[in-house]
């Protein structure tokens, strides 16, 4: 999970879908992080934390740190949460990017519409709230994606 800073939106989507990747029995290692590195070493943010909190979920153990090549070969997808991100993600991967690996991810909720998850950075808690429900919603479908790839029979 993949966004500029690693302490708003990307630490969301990883909490959220580690809790539903266990909920549903799959073993997935889920990990987050930035581009940009501004934040490196910082946890995430406050209102980001308080919104996971309220719905169960802790990420206060979590640590920004920037994307490097080697997320290109050890992750077999990796999701950005809006189009200047993947740019970015273009950039510092070079040769180990694949757009094959790395898309969009909105699309697993809205398929082939190229949305962006709303940088919630500059705004109040509202926007944190709907963020999260955003990510919520996507984490639900990405799983119900993959578990009807691979013809999964126990459902959500
Ligand atoms: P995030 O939000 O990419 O969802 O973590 C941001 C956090 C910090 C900055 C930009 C976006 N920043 O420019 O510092």
């Amino acid at each position: 999970m993949v966004c500029l800073g690693n302490i708003c939106r990307s630490p969301l989507a990883e909490g959220i879908l580690q809790k539903k990747a266990a909920a549903a029995g799959l073993q997935w290692e889920i990990d987050s992080a930035g581009t940009n590195g501004f934040h490196d070493g910082e946890s995430p943010h406050k209102l980001s934390q308080k919104v996971a909190t309220a719905n169960g979920i802790d990420i206060s153990e979590q640590i920004s740190r920037q994307i490097t090549q080697e997320d290109f070969l050890r992750y077999d997808r990796l999701y950005a949460m809006s189009d200047d991100v993947l740019d970015d993600m273009k950039r510092i991967g070079g040769r180990h990017f694949k757009a094959s690996q790395c898309t969009l991810f909105l699309n697993e909720l809205h398929q082939e519409k190229n949305k962006n998850v709303p940088d919630p950075w500059y705004g109040k808690e509202d926007g944190f709230i709907q963020v999260f429900q955003l990510i919520d919603r996507t984490c639900d479908a990405l799983i119900n994606n993959y578990l009807q790839k691979t013809n999964y029979t126990e459902k959500l």
